[in-house]
């Protein structure tokens, strides 16, 4: 049987970063499914198609081949890794990723990667719908202020000026439609561990998630004796 992690929870809760480490830590390939509605939200507009205009959606999508290489997204052979990250995108993809065309989609996609590889897929909707069997599912909160300054320090890290207030009200929204759409919204799978990292470093969550990982593999093989 496949290893799988779900990562779930809001924006900028850390999913990404942690998640990636514990790509690294387990050897599962790592899935940005974020990454995968940007990455059409990307596409989407760049060929002037809103988010209402279901058919063209969904044809363009059928039209695209999407994989990552390592940390990159590519699509149709392009790597669209860092336009995926761009405010603009980020503050229209929601409401793209509510489509429930595009999710199903998406979803497939998702479970035939999960089908062929050993994964960390971090999301909203993993573990209550694309994985729902997975063998580890997590919930990673924050405070939506700490969500904020995360995004926002990551930016100017960056050399991107940008506002906090505003990252602030962009998160608090994307939180609202990401929770409230009909389909598939963000919610806890009822057999998810919740884990508050606003007062805990990246490593802290890692070694948290990781502990779990190990004894649960390791009581199974017998080796851990409690
Ligand atoms: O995690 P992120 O900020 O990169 O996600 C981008 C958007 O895609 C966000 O609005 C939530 C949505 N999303 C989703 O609906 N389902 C997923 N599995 C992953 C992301």
């Amino acid at each position: 049987m496949r290893l799988s992690v779900a990562i779930d929870g809001p924006a900028g809760a850390g999913k990404s970063t942690i998640a990636k480490i514990i790509g690294k830590n387990f050897n599962l390939m790592y899935i940005n499914t974020g990454a995968m509605y940007r990455a059409i939200t990307v596409v989407a507009i760049r060929n002037n198609i809103t988010y209402s205009e279901i058919e063209k959606l969904c044809k363009l999508t059928d039209s695209l081949e999407m994989h990552f290489d390592e940390d990159k997204i590519v699509v149709n052979n392009e790597d669209l890794s860092d336009k995926i990250n761009m405010p603009d995108i980020s503050k229209q993809v929601s409401n793209y990723a509510a489509v429930s065309e595009i999710r199903e989609r998406l979803v497939r996609l998702q479970r035939k990667m999960s089908e062929k590889y050993d994964v960390v897929m971090d999301g909203r909707d993993i573990g209550t719908v694309v994985l729902k069997d997975a063998s580890f599912k997590f919930y990673l909160t924050a405070s939506p202020e700490k969500r904020a300054r995360r995004r926002f320090e990551e930016f100017m890290d960056k050399g991107i000026n940008v506002d906090y207030e505003k990252i602030l009200s962009d998160i608090i929204k994307r939180d609202y439609i990401d929770s409230h759409r009909e389909v598939n919204p963000l919610t806890k799978a009822e057999d998810a561990i919740e884990i508050d990292s606003s007062e805990m470093t990246i490593e802290e969550v890692v070694d948290f998630i990781t502990n779990c990982i190990r004894k649960d593999i390791c009581e199974a093989s017998g080796i851990f004796k409690k």
